[in-house]
């Protein structure tokens, strides 16, 4: 007999007695021989061919250099629960719940990137809070066991707010979303980390000393509308005349610095001059409106007389009602076409 066959013999008598002596229960449905020898009922991983990554359970990290038996005590392989809490020692104490995977790995209990972590709650570490010590917030009796804590800003900063007196919190009512003035990018509760995006500080109003706009220490009786501090430009402006124009300066200006370019974009629900048959064909608003600051006026004939009165009227022959008159032209073409 070669080698071989004997080896099979051996194997073919080990596997029959094996059933009645198997440890590993009935449902082991593998090969005895792909883990054992036919020689003794020893595991020996450098002779095996079982490969655990077949199973629901890849083992990694440092589960890959544990004995068998230290997972599968009774060597029942397929009732070892695969769960991470089910073996281990929940240290956090049900404050993070039992999906372990989703902080940890088998290659160790360190989770490397505590501010990532954070990112997938509702509080990001960003900012001055990236270099403030965990204990600081997570004041719990053990520093693994991670309490709920409650992140809205006024949770951690009440005495902040309470004795902040530049300006007054309490007694001008800020609200007590801090983020909404305060940025967390700034180093401490200065004018520097003060987010003004309510009324953006941009172009014209790119401003950094705050009492030009902020005459008193009360922010808030501040108010945004754009005549309270232009008034003097709004009756200095001549070109054009704004005597008559609304005082909402934002429905012709942007904030560019020299007030230019300026549009008056609706305009154009009143008479396109934006879009339709006028646009561009025109210099000034004085073209139409023929006396300087009075916007009620206007004049269409200035223009269409160029063209030709008689053709004009020619154009309006089959036309009742025709009149060499602005407002007329205006009734019967609203909007110039
Ligand atoms: C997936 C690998 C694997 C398969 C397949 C397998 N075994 Fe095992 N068997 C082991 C391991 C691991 C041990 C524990 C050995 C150790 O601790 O050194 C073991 C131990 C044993 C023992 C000794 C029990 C003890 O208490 O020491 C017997 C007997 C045994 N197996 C029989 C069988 C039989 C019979 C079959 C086939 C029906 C079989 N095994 C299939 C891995 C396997
Ligand atoms: C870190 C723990 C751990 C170690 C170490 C480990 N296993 Fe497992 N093993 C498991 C878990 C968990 C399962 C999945 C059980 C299930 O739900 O099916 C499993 C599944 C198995 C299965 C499939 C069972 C089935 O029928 O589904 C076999 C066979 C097995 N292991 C054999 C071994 C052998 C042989 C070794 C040693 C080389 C070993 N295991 C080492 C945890 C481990
Ligand atoms: C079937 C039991 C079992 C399961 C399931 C299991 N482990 Fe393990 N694990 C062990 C054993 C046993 C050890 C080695 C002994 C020890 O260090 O606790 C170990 C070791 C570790 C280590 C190394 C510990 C150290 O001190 O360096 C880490 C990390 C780890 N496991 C993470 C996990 C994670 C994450 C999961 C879930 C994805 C998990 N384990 C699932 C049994 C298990
Ligand atoms: C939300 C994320 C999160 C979850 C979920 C989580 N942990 Fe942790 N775990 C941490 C953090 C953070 C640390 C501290 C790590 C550090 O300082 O490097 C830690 C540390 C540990 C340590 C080491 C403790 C020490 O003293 O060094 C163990 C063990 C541990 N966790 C086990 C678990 C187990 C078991 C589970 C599942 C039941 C689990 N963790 C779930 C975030 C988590
Ligand atoms: C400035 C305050 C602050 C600091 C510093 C801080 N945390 Fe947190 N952490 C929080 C808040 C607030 C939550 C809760 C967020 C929520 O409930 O959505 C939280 C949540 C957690 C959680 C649970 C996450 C989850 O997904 O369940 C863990 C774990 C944690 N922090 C660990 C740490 C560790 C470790 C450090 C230090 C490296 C740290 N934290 C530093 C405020 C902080
Ligand atoms: C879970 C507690 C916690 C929450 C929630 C929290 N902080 Fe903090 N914050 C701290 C701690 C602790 C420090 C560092 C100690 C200190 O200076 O008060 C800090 C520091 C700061 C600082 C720097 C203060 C300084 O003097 O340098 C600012 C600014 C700040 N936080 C703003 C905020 C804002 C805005 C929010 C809401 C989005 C917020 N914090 C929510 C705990 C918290
Ligand atoms: C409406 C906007 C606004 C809100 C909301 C707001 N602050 Fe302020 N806070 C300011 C301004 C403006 C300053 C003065 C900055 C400067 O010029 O130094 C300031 C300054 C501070 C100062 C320094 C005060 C001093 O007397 O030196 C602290 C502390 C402070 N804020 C804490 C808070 C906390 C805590 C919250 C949330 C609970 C909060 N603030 C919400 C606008 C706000
Ligand atoms: C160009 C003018 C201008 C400048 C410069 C300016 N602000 Fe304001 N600020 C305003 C206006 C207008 C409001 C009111 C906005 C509103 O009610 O919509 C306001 C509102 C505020 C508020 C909110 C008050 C409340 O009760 O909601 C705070 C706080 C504030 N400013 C702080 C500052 C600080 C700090 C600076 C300097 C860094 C500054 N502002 C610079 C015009 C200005
Ligand atoms: C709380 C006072 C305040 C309010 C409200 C305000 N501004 Fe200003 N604005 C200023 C100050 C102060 C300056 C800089 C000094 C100056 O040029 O008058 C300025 C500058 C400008 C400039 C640049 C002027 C130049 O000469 O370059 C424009 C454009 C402007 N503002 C447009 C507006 C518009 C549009 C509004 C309404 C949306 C508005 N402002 C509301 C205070 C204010
Ligand atoms: C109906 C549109 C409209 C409104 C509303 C309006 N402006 Fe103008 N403004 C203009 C136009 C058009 C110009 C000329 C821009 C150009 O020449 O490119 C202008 C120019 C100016 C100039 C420069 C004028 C000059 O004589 O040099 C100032 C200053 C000015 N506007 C201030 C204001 C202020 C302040 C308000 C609000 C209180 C305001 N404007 C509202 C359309 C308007
Ligand atoms: C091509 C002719 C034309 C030009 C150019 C023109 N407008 Fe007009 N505008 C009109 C007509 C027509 C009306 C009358 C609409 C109505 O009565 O509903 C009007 C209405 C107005 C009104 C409303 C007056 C009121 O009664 O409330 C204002 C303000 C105005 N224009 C400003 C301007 C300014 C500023 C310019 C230059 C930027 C300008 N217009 C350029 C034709 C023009
Ligand atoms: C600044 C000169 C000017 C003024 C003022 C002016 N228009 Fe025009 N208009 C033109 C030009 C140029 C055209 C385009 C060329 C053409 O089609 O004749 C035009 C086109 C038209 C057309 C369309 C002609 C076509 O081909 O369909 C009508 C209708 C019209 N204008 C009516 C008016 C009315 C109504 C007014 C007064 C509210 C007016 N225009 C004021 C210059 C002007
Ligand atoms: C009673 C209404 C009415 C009045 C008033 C009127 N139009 Fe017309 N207009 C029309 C009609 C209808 C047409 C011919 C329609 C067409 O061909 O699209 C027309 C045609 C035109 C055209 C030629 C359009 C083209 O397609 O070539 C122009 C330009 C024009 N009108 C300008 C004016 C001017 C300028 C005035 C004032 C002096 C005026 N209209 C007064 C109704 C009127």
């Amino acid at each position: 007999m070669s080698h071989r066959a004997i080896l099979n013999l051996l194997l073919l008598l080990t596997t029959s007695i094996g059933w009645s002596q198997s440890p590993h229960g009935e449902k082991l449905r593998i090969d005895c021989a792909l883990c054992h020898n036919p020689l003794n009922w020893t595991y020996d991983k450098l002779q095996s061919s079982f490969d655990h990554n077949n199973t629901e359970f890849p083992l990694k990290g440092q589960h890959k250099n544990l004995d068998c038996r230290t997972c599968h005590e009774s060597l029942q392989f397929e009732a070892t629960e695969s769960s991470c809490f089910t073996c281990h020692n929940d240290i956090h104490q049900q404050t993070v719940g039992n999906d372990c995977a989703r902080c940890h790995n088998e290659t160790s209990w360190v989770v490397e990137n505590i501010t990532k972590m954070h990112e997938q709650t509702s509080f990001p570490l960003i900012g001055v809070h990236s270099i403030v010590n965990c204990d600081a917030c997570h004041q719990s009796e053990t520093n693994v066991r991670f309490s709920p804590i409650n992140p809205e800003c006024i949770s951690c900063h009440l005495n902040d707010y309470t004795s902040a007196k530049m300006p007054d919190h309490v007694g001008q009512n800020f609200p007590k979303d801090c983020s909404l003035c305060h940025k967390l990018t700034g180093s401490a509760w200065n004018a520097s980390g003060i987010v003004h995006s309510f009324f953006p500080l941009e172009q014209g109003h790119q401003i950094s000393d705050c009492t030009i706009c902020h005459l008193t220490t009360t922010y808030s009786d501040t108010k945004p509308d754009c005549i309270n501090c232009h008034t003097s430009d709004f009756q200095n402006a001549k070109n054009p005349d704004h005597t008559l124009f609304p005082k909402e300066c934002n429905l012709c200006h942007t904030l560019a610095i020299g007030w230019m370019p300026a549009s008056f974009s609706n305009h154009d629900s009143r008479f396109p001059i934006y879009s339709g048959n006028h646009k561009g064909e025109w210099d000034q608003c004085i073209d139409c409106h023929t006396i300087a600051g009075d916007y009620n006026t206007f004049s269409c004939i200035q223009c269409h007389e160029h063209n030709n009165a008689s053709k004009l009227a020619k154009e309006h022959d089959e036309v009742g009602g025709y009149q060499f008159v602005s407002t007329a032209c205006f009734g019967c073409h609203p909007k110039g076409d």
